[in-house]
């Protein structure tokens, strides 16, 4: 059995863009999947890698590795936004997502950043709640024409 001991976090580099693009769509298609329908799913997990690619570079991630295998990522923008958490579907509930915020805590205290907040999935509002997050809101967003609900959620440092 996976363990979270076997769990490595490194900075993401350029080789890693088909990882965490394949983290991003198995985590979405086969977790999130149960929380929306298959519309919602579908664009929610589109991806143009050509507009991944520079984006990812744009701001500090980490991904978690076991070995070669990719089990999860996460990221933070300068002003404290948490755009990315995502764990692969074989990683699932061993504590990949808290190592991972972990280490965006650690980045945005070291920023001097006193607050991170997130849109969290229907899916993800457990474990951000689970770790201290509080629920500012719940919103409506567009995603390539399907309309989906998520929540606006924040961490004081
Ligand atoms: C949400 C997600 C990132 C959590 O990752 P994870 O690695 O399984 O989370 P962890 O194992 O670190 O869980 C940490 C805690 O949150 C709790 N938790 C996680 N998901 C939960 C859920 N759906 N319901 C209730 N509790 C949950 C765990 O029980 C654990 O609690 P503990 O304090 O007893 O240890 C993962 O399920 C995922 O990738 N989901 C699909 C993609 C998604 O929606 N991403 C977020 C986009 S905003």
């Amino acid at each position: 059995m996976t363990t979270i001991n076997s769990i490595q976090l490194r900075r993401y580099t350029t080789e890693d863009l088909d990882a965490v693009i394949e983290v991003f769509q198995r985590a979405i298609r086969e977790v999130a999947s149960r929380d929306y329908n298959p519309s919602q799913i579908a664009a929610w997990s589109a991806v143009d890698r050509a507009a991944w690619e520079p984006h990812r570079l744009t701001r500090p991630t980490w991904v978690a590795v076991d070995g070669a295998r990719p089990a999860g990522f996460s990221d933070l923008e300068a002003d404290g936004h948490l755009d990315m958490m995502f764990v692969h579907p074989d990683y699932q509930g061993i504590g990949v997502a808290s190592l991972l915020l972990r280490t965006v805590e650690a980045a945005a205290i070291d920023l001097g950043l006193k607050r991170i907040f997130t849109e969290a999935s229907h899916t993800a509002r457990p474990f951000f709640e689970r770790r201290g997050f509080v629920v500012d809101g719940e919103q409506v967003v567009g995603k390539r024409g399907e309309r989906m609900t998520n929540f606006r959620m924040h961490k004081s440092l």
